[in-house]
């Protein structure tokens, strides 16, 4: 889960590939660098850090060339130093390559190069891409490429230059994503759309062992057997607006604030509210091929997962069909039994997380039936699903995922119509009370474990909202069914374990009342969500946030919004790094 970025053509490209570079950086910030072509030969610079490290450096001695290859990465083998950050070159510094993925067979073929007397530097699995071409390298960059990826297993999106064979980029994919844009005699090639836009909405889609050839003169798409490949030019929707903060302090909050929007565009075109039925255009199936679906297993990864259980509910109470959430990376090492019948749905918010990818292509493989859920159009997962939903929530460039939460579950939703369309304004409602949250969260900032309860519906929710903070505030936070709450979990209760409870007026209201009474009986601290005029409640709570009452299946997409602010003003409080937590990336395409 790096980026990689790739630019040829007239303009100076280092401002190119820095400007890609930071569109890239939420995919990982562990370490940055560029290899540039121009007539000193191949110019490498690189830096362990955030992509600010690497601009500090190149501003001493900036490379000037109209041709170049840039990385920012996320690490997997090798520590975050200068030394392993890419681009990696090869022996005689003649071959670049910037890498994102995995080669798993990388140890074998690296000692076979040692043994052939390849010099070794770094401790990446990347820097054997690099002598392997060396190895088949006679001159023609794309020939020694595509010699070199039939020995590797793993995945790969890579970036290729050459010194003794300048003037082109070679690309190639094999698991992980590869777009290039189309500008008139210059082309860039990037890990996603984002570090596209602000040159062309004009992009062509790599599929798995393709490779591309790049040039002032243009492009040429092959297999990694050499075979030539005709790729159909695709227009991107989304403008450079939607990337940018627009005021805010972070993309997680933005897009916070955008969910009223968001869900507005997932609904839009969908909702047949007078029938109080819905269109889902893309699922490609027949009403007879619906109705005779007997079961539904959704596979997902963290917050998406979290997306999937609420589905599961859904589907279960509205569709009495039976459904089972599956963890993606679970799913596909354990056998599954797929009968006819069965249908898998894929949900990803970037639709390129290799676990999901893998579960849904081992469902294929099994001959089940795969519609995808997804964010980014064109993504990996849209295109191998046989049908699906894009959910049109925009760019979603904060680590912490949320307005795609609220999307998906809205579009797993799609049957409650009428209910659906007060969601948007719903939700407004409650982002006007943020300052609220954000007395809490500096009442609470200084703990370091937390507990999420919640029943039915607002189970996952209270995942949901423990994963939010754990992932941009780093502090231990755990979400449970409310009841499950008195078979363990009851022993961390004590005056300095604050509990969030989501206790809306549904079925479970009682019992969860209840349960915030156990927590009480421990002086546990209470921060509770509630329905808007619920009284009640206030008298067994700390704190109480209040959202509008919905119908219960709707209940989560508000009763996540509080939480969602909880985690980011808490994580804000701490100075943490909330669009770029430690540790993590936008969207995971290893496994
Ligand atoms: C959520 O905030 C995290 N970024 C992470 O758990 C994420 O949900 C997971 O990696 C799945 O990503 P996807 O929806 O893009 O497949």
């Amino acid at each position: 889960m790096c980026g990689i970025v790739g630019y040829v053509g007239s303009q100076d490209s280092v401002p190119i590939l820095l400007e890609g570079l930071r569109r890239l950086e939420y995919r990982g910030y562990d370490s940055a660098g560029v290899a540039i072509l121009n007539g000193q030969g191949l110019v490498v610079q690189k830096a362990a850090g955030k992509i600010a490290v690497l601009e500090g450096l190149l501003n001493g001695s900036k490379p000037r060339g109209t041709l170049g290859i840039a990385h920012t990465r996320w690490a997997t083998h090798g520590e975050p130093t200068t030394v392993n950050a890419h681009p990696h070159v090869d022996c005689k510094g003649n071959i670049a390559v910037a890498h994102n993925g995995i080669i798993e067979n990388y140890v074998t073929l690296r000692k076979k190069l040692e043994e052939e007397g390849h010099r070794f530097t770094t401790d990446t699995d990347t820097e054997t891409i690099a002598h392997l071409i060396e190895k088949y390298f006679e001159g023609n960059l794309e020939r020694a490429v595509a010699a070199a990826l039939r020995h590797v297993t793993g995945t790969y999106g890579i970036a290729v230059i050459a010194r003794d064979d300048p003037g082109k980029i070679v690309g190639a994919r094999h698991g992980s994503p590869l777009v290039v844009g189309i500008c008139d005699s210059e082309y860039v090639l990037a890990s996603d759309v984002s570090a596209i836009i602000r040159h062309t909405n004009q992009v062509v889609y790599l599929d798995d062992e393709e490779m591309v050839v790049l040039t002032p003169q243009g492009i040429h798409t092959t297999t990694i057997r050499e075979e030539t490949v005709s790729k159909r030019v695709e227009t991107v929707d989304w403008d450079l607006e939607k990337i940018e903060k627009a005021g805010y302090a972070h993309f997680m909050l933005k897009e916070i604030f955008e969910q009223p929007q968001s869900l507005r565009n997932t609904l839009r075109g969908r909702l047949l509210a007078e029938e109080g039925t819905s269109r889902l255009g893309g699922l490609n199936m027949s009403p007879a091929e619906l109705r005779a679906i007997t079961r539904v297993v959704i596979t997902a990864c963290g917050t998406s997962w979290h997306a999937g259980m609420i589905g599961e509910y859904l589907i279960e109470e509205l569709a009495r069909i039976p459904v089972e959430v599956e963890y993606a990376s679970e799913f596909r090492y354990r056998n599954p039994i797929l009968e006819p019948g069965t249908v898998v749905i894929a949900v990803s918010q970037s639709g390129e997380t290799a676990d999901t990818l893998a579960a849904m292509r081992e469902a294929k493989r099994r001959g089940a039936r795969v519609l995808g859920v997804c964010n980014v159009v064109g993504s990996t997962i849209a295109r191998e699903s046989g049908g699906g939903v894009y959910i049109h929530a925009g760019p979603e460039i904060g680590v912490a995922s949320t307005k795609a939460f609220t999307s998906q579950v809205a579009a797993l939703a799609l049957e409650l119509t009428r209910e659906l369309e007060s969601i948007p304004d719903k939700i407004e409602r409650i982002l006007a009370g943020a300052d609220k949250v954000k007395a809490i969260a500096r009442a609470y900032a200084r703990h370091n474990n937390f507990l999420y309860l919640g029943r039915g519906y607002n189970f996952p929710v209270a995942l949901e909202g423990a994963l939010k903070l754990k992932e941009i505030s780093y502090i231990h936070a755990e979400g449970y069914p409310a009841a499950e709450m008195k078979h363990g979990p009851i022993a961390l209760i004590d005056e300095n374990m604050p509990v969030v409870f989501i206790c809306t007026q549904d079925s479970a209201y009682e019992k969860v009342l209840n349960n915030m009474e156990e927590v009480r009986a421990r002086r546990g601290k209470i921060i509770a969500i509630a329905s808007e005029g619920d009284e009640h409640v206030a008298t067994k709570a700390d704190h109480v946030l209040y959202i509008p009452r919905v119908l219960g299946p709707l209940t989560p997409l508000l009763s996540v919004v509080p939480l969602q602010l909880l985690a980011y003003y808490i994580a804000v409080e701490r100075k943490c790094d909330v669009d770029q937590p430690r540790n993590l990336a936008k969207s995971v395409t290893v496994e």
